[in-house]
């Protein structure tokens, strides 16, 4: 089993490049199936969630050809299935994108019930409730979701959640159905706004996305294009918080500052200093930081995959700081392995109260899922001593290179197979 291995104490200081937004990159990887000429993706992470979600595609036909390593090419001429299975959706949870998908240009697709992080309970009836208002024929039955339709027709639907799935898959369904469809409520995450750009570079019609509502007039068909993905606000976020617990000094390039807005506030609010340009933000943490109160929201609010980052820095930080996860509701699985490592938190509902300590010392510990698994990596960074950190294919799902990316800012941290290589580490690093 691959590990991390970190010595903490250093802080970060330097510059780092932040890759293609994995969120973004699922839901236009998704909808490069909807037409049958050949599509160019360029500045797609490589991370195992695209990966995996690349081989869903190629399951049911489609061809994906890697130009580089942040470039494919999809030609989705021939697609000889519209059967998504378990072993896909188990692995994550957005191969659910390919329901909304193959349902907008064959009228019928077939997708086991997703898995993903678990965070929570994390439903999918609005994703149905909107397939069905399109007109499609919705069956959940021996763990698969079958929709179809003899000809969707847009509709007038009313989310009763803010919820970033639903509205990006039944956007995708929506865009090749007849007539107009209105989703009121709708989630205004960058990465919805992405993949609507990427869908009207096709020549779909989509009007309002980035506001609560969105219009979309359906066309007959989608056709080729080339497009870039939007650089990935939470791998920037994260590095943004690896400055400010380290107490380092990293300037973040090719970024969008804009959507970092909610994240650079917080900081700002605790103690550092940020300089923003065109593409690049600077995070100066030349103090001992000071707490804060925070909530998780839908954007523009502080996003819920930031949480786990946020809340760790908080418990290095001076005095009581409370943090509010109100998207997911079982998002403070890391809180007992940073109790491991020294913090003082207590978790009663959906609120952490975190109270300040002054260090972290390390640990072996274990990420429970993809951010948390983030913010362990964070706390190691910071600790005093070695951690260990299993599970790391979680980190992997979404941070490409994250070992890499790390030691370059002057972190002590390595990807170990085994003892061995810990025990070389720990030797290295004295
Ligand atoms: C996406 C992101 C995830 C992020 C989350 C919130 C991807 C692949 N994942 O997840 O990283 O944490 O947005 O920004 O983009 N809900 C329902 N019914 C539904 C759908 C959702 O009740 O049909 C609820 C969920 O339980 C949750 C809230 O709506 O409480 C938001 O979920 P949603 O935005 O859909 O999250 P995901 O798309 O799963």
């Amino acid at each position: 089993m691959e590990q991390y291995v970190i010595k903490g104490g250093n802080p970060l200081v330097g510059e780092v490049e932040i890759g293609g937004a994995k969120n973004a990159a699922l839901g236009i990887l998704a909808a490069s199936v909807m037409t049958s000429d050949p599509v160019i993706i360029e500045n797609l992470p490589d991370v195992k969630d695209t990966e995996v979600l690349i081989q869903a595609m190629q399951s049911v036909g489609t061809i994906v050809e890697r130009i580089d390593r942040h470039t494919v090419k999809v030609i989705a001429a021939n697609i000889t299935s519209f059967t998504i299975d378990d072993g896909f959706i188990k692995k994550i949870r957005a191969s659910y994108y390919m329901l909304g998908a193959l349902l907008g240009r064959f009228n019928e697709a077939d997708v086991a019930l997703p898995g993903g992080c678990n965070i929570g309970s994390r439903p999918i009836d609005q994703h149905l409730k909107g397939f069905r208002a399109l007109g499609a024929k919705v069956e959940v039955s021996r763990g698969m979701i079958s929709a179809k339709a003899d000809n969707l027709v847009g509709n007038h639907i009313y989310m009763d959640v803010v919820t970033v799935g639903a509205t990006i898959n039944v956007m995708l369904a929506a865009t090749l159905a007849t007539g107009k469809t209105i989703i009121e409520n709708a989630a205004k995450e960058p990465h919805v706004v992405d993949v609507a750009n990427f869908l009207n570079s096709m020549g779909a019609n989509i009007k309002g996305a980035g506001t609560d509502v969105i219009r979309i007039r359906g066309v007959e068909k989608l056709h080729g294009t080339t497009y870039s993905i939007i650089p990935d606000q939470i791998e920037a976020g994260t590095f943004m918080f690896a400055a400010a617990i380290t107490k380092g000094d990293i300037t973040i390039r090719n970024i969008i500052p804009k959507h970092l807005e909610s994240i650079s506030a917080k900081l700002i609010e605790i103690g550092c200093e940020i300089e923003e340009s065109d593409d690049c933000l600077r995070v100066v943490a030349a103090r001992r930081l000071s707490s804060t109160h925070v909530k998780t929201l839908p954007y523009p609010g502080f996003p819920t995959d930031m949480q786990p980052q946020i809340a760790t820095t908080l418990a290095l930080c001076e005095g009581t700081s409370i943090v509010t996860e109100s998207i997911f509701e079982n998002r403070f699985k890391y809180v007992g392995e940073l109790q491991r490592m020294g913090a003082n938190i207590k978790v009663e509902g959906n609120t952490a109260i975190i109270q300040g300590v002054d260090s972290f010392c390390g640990a072996s510990i274990s990420a429970p899922d993809l951010r948390a698994g983030a913010a362990l990596v964070l706390a190691a960074l910071a600790a005093e001593g070695i951690t260990v950190i299993e599970d790391i294919e979680y980190i992997e799902r979404g941070y490409e290179d994250f070992p890499e990316k790390m030691s370059s800012l002057g972190a002590l941290m390595e990807k170990a197979q085994t003892d061995r290589d810990i025990q070389k580490f720990k030797l290295k690093v004295g």
